[in-house]
């Protein structure tokens, strides 16, 4: 039970390098503080801006070696593969049009890549950047976030291991209030979240449906096949949706429910999921993120919390504080962080090397579908295959 803690004796350390995240950028500090907490990973290197000196600027912060600090993605990715000490891994946390040049440029250049979802913006690149990373094995993941909370994996163990019975129906919703009050209200890190040449062909959908999507494979283990989507725009002046609502269907012809929204006052980042089945039901959400609310027919509801010795066994190897010490956001990327670590550690038999699958190119790579099945569903106001064919 010390995931993060557990930090005498050190275990080999890994140089990473980043794409984004200077002066201003939203989630490359979160990534920085995972890695900190997840105490595996030195930022040695980086290209943390489109303006060189903002690039400067950030690495010069973060006590980077001058000749380590570059001016663009392309120039890191040449020199690194060629250096004596190379990076042994990229961070990739630039917005979303700006994810598949430099993951081809380091897959190319045979090294890791750790990149933010969605995975890119067109279905052609995602697929391109699937077939360079299995034709070299190169490790991948794509930081889907939540994947790391320990009650989320206790709940994914107790679905897979037919605690629910025979699963039923699975619903989840991811709901933020931040663009209700308008388009004129929002910084320049949320404003490319509406244009289509950043964000891709979805806002919403792409942006915290990808995660929603992701969290219900996840759990069921079970692959969406069908899906039927309303995207809807309901703030004015909002370049894609803000609104999505996706009926889908599973393996197994289990049906499931997503409802994701830029635009609901009240909700946070309310991302909560219900996983329904033959003998009880499960439920989760993301601002109590410890507990874990488990409703079997006919008989008390139980609470599950983390850390405690009801855990299913495997939960308490991801946690690091005693129950009653609340770990929350920051903890579950850095789970994630910890899992790369042990991946990385693994060299060629990476994609083994994890107590649960990591969230890899095919996971990103079907959020990109999501999106581009999602567009043409709504627009024919039909039901579609996922993914296309
Ligand atoms: N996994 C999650 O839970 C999660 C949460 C938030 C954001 N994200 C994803 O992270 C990515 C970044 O989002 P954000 O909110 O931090 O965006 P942001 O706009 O705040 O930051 C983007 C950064 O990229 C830099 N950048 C832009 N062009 C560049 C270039 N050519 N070379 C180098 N750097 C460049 C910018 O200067 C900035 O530092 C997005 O893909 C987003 O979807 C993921």
């Amino acid at each position: 039970m010390a995931r993060l803690t557990g930090d005498i004796p050190g275990k080999r350390r890994f140089k990473a390098a980043m794409v984004g995240g200077g002066q201003g950028a939203y989630f490359a500090s979160f990534h920085r503080a995972a890695m900190r907490l997840c105490n595996r990973f030195d930022i040695v290197a980086g290209a943390f801006s489109s303006v060189p000196e903002k690039c400067l600027e950030a690495g010069t912060a973060l006590n980077i070696a001058k000749d380590r600090i570059y001016s663009t993605f392309e120039e890191m990715a040449a020199v690194e593969s060629q250096r004596p000490d190379p990076i042994d891994v990229v961070v990739i946390v630039t917005p979303n049009h700006l994810h598949f040049e430099p993951c081809r440029l380091f897959l190319e250049a045979g090294i890791p890549v750790i990149c933010d979802k969605p995975l890119v913006n067109d279905p052609e690149q995602a697929h391109t950047l699937a077939r360079i990373a299995e034709r070299q094995n190169t490790f991948f993941a794509v930081t889907y976030t939540y994947q790391g909370y320990p009650m989320v994996r206790d709940a994914r163990s107790r679905v897979l291991a037919g605690e629910l019975g025979e699963i039923r129906f699975m619903y989840v919703e991811y709901l933020l209030e931040w663009l209700a009050p308008g388009v004129a209200t929002l910084n320049k890190s949320l404003a490319w979240r509406g244009d289509p040449a950043k964000a891709g062909p979805t806002g919403a959908l792409g942006d915290v449906g990808t995660h929603a999507f992701n969290m219900l494979e996840f759990l069921s283990g079970k692959r969406c096949t069908n899906l039927n989507a309303k995207l809807t725009t309901v703030v004015p002046d909002w370049g894609l949706d803000d609104t999505c609502v996706v009926q889908l269907e599973f393996e197994g012809g289990v049906d499931g429910l997503l409802w994701a929204s830029f635009a609901a006052p009240g909700h946070r980042n309310g991302l909560r999921f219900k996983i329904v089945g033959s003998k009880a039901s499960i439920e989760w959400r993301q601002e109590a993120p410890e507990t874990l609310l488990f409703t079997p027919i006919d008989a008390a509801d139980r609470i599950y919390r983390r850390g405690q010795g009801d855990n299913v066994p495997q939960t308490l190897e991801f946690t690091s504080l005693p129950a009653g010490n609340t770990e929350g956001y920051l903890e579950a990327l850095a789970v994630l962080y910890a899992d790369f670590a042990e991946a990385l550690d693994a060299g060629q038999h990476w994609r083994s090397a994890t107590r649960v699958p990591l969230p890899d190119i095919h996971d990103g790579v079907r959020g990109v579908f999501l999106s581009q099945v999602c567009v043409e569903s709504n627009a024919r106001r039909a039901w579609l295959p996922f993914p296309p064919t």
